[in-house]
């Protein structure tokens, strides 16, 4: 006679192309804290910009790789894509 596994209720489990079935979408709470970063950069004439990211951090070593995530084409994923540049800038925790 085979048993059911024990039901937990302290796990949640799904598959975003499903749904969360939550009040609020959990994936920005899953790992935190994160860091912040503004990307800083300019435009192909020069303008400044500065934005927060949190889907922002160190990737690899060796070589240095850092990054950010944009949710949708904003004005510093355009001038990244103008310049080929941005500035990575942690945010200390009394300015975060
Ligand atoms: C603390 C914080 C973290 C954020 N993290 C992100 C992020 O990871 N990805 C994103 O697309 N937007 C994020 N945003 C929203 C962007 O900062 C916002 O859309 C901003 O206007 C983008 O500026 P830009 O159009 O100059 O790039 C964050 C905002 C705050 C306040």
């Amino acid at each position: 006679m085979t048993t059911a596994p024990p039901r937990r209720d302290d796990i949640h489990s799904y598959e975003p192309r499903l749904g969360h079935g939550l009040p609020h979408d959990p994936f920005n709470a899953i790992v935190g804290p994160r860091p912040i970063g503004w990307i800083s950069t300019q435009n192909a004439a020069g303008a400044t910009n500065l934005a927060p990211y949190s889907f922002f951090n160190a990737f690899n070593y060796v070589p240095p790789i850092v990054g950010f995530a944009s949710i949708g084409f904003k004005d510093t994923v355009r001038n990244v894509q103008e310049t080929g540049e941005f500035v990575w800038n942690l945010a200390t925790r009394d300015l975060a």
